[in-house]
């Protein structure tokens, strides 16, 4: 979508970078001539995706390990791209934890292992880029991945939806507090987007095989990669320059879906009529009563 070069001089770092929708970012990132710096808890997956996207795109890519619970190794990650890259001009929060399950079986762990990751790794990460951003006068960005949950929330999934919901007040709080430095943060929210890391642990036998995603989208679909990395660089550009505190969601029209009567694809055109005819009835009847 953007011009080449459209990231040239910038380096961007990818929290979960090495697999999904952060590697599926980070490739275009590169395509487009930002520098990358990835980071997860898994040194194997983030060196050898560092290793693809390198050969794949002839950009550079720092992998660092870091689990976004932990403020000394974000703070090893930001030193590291520092002395990489020079500097850090934005800053992708798309790691996260997630597991479906009914909330009255989750343990106090599993309920605080996702919101640490999802919540507390987010503003970590976002302090630690930011302050270095304010003391070092740079115009950064941040761009979160959220949820089409993190407002509507979402039962069998309460504890990413409190941290996402969370996640998200941080990024309009912030934007409004930090904007007089000229630092930006956005989200997206996505609908499905298939990755291994979400399926598995979302959409496993025999849930697979009871619902199909696609079945309450308007558009019909699954996302694509592309699409959402097309809007992630948008966002991390300069050409977003206006945008703050915004979050864009990216689902298919799978939230509006909701709406009271969006579901009614099921009546055929002969029950239409039949419909418009007893509408029409009505309102005569009504007429003749008021007459
Ligand atoms: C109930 C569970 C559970 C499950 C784990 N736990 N899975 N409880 N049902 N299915 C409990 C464990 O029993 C333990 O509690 C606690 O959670 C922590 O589990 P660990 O395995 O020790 O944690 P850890 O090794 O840190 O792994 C974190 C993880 C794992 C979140 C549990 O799934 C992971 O590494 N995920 C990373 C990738 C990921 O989740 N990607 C999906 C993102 S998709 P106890 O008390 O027993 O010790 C997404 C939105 C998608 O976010 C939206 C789609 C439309
Ligand atoms: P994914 O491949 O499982 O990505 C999650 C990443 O987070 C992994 O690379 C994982 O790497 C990393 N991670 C997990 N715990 C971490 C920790 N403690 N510290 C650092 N990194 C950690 O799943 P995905 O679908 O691409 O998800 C990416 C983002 O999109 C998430 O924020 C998710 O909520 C969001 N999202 C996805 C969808 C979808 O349909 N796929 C929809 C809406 C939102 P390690 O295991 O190596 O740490």
């Amino acid at each position: 979508m953007l011009r080449d070069d459209a990231l040239k001089g910038k380096t961007i770092i990818v929290t979960g970078g090495g697999t999904g929708l952060g590697k599926s970012i980070s490739r275009y990132l590169l395509q487009l001539g930002a520098n990358v710096t990835i980071c997860s808890r898994r040194q194997a997956v983030i060196d050898e995706t560092a290793k693809e996207l390198m050969d794949e795109t002839g950009g550079t890519v720092l992998a660092v390990a870091c689990d976004v619970r932990n403020p000394e190794q974000i703070e090893n990650v930001l030193a590291e791209t520092i002395k990489k890259f020079g500097q850090v001009d934005g800053l992708l929060n798309n790691s996260a934890g997630n597991f479906i399950s009914p909330t009255e079986r989750l343990s106090y762990k599993a309920f605080d292992t996702i919101v640490d990751i999802v919540l507390r790794g987010t503003y970590y990460f976002t302090l630690a880029v930011g302050k270095y951003w304010i003391e070092n006068k740079i115009k950064g960005t941040v761009l979160n991945i959220s949820t089409t949950y993190a407002t509507t929330g979402s039962g069998y999934v309460v504890p990413s939806a409190v941290a996402k919901g969370g996640a998200l007040i941080m990024t309009k709080s912030l934007a409004a507090e930090w904007g007089k430095y000229g630092i930006r943060l956005n989200a997206i929210a996505p609908g499905p987007f298939p990755t291994k890391g979400a399926w598995d642990r979302l959409f496993p036998e025999p849930l697979a095989s009871m619902m199909d995603p696609t079945s309450r989208i308007p558009l019909k679909r699954v996302g694509e990669h592309g699409e959402l990395a097309n809007l992630a660089a948008y966002l991390l550009s300069d050409y977003s320059g206006y945008i703050t505190g915004e979050s864009i969601t990216i689902d298919g029209g799978e939230v509006l879906a909701a709406g009271e009567f969006s579901h009614l694809e099921s009546v055929t055109p002969e029950q239409w009529d039949m419909i418009g005819e007893t509408i029409k009835q009505a309102n005569r009847a009504s007429k003749k009563e008021g007459q």
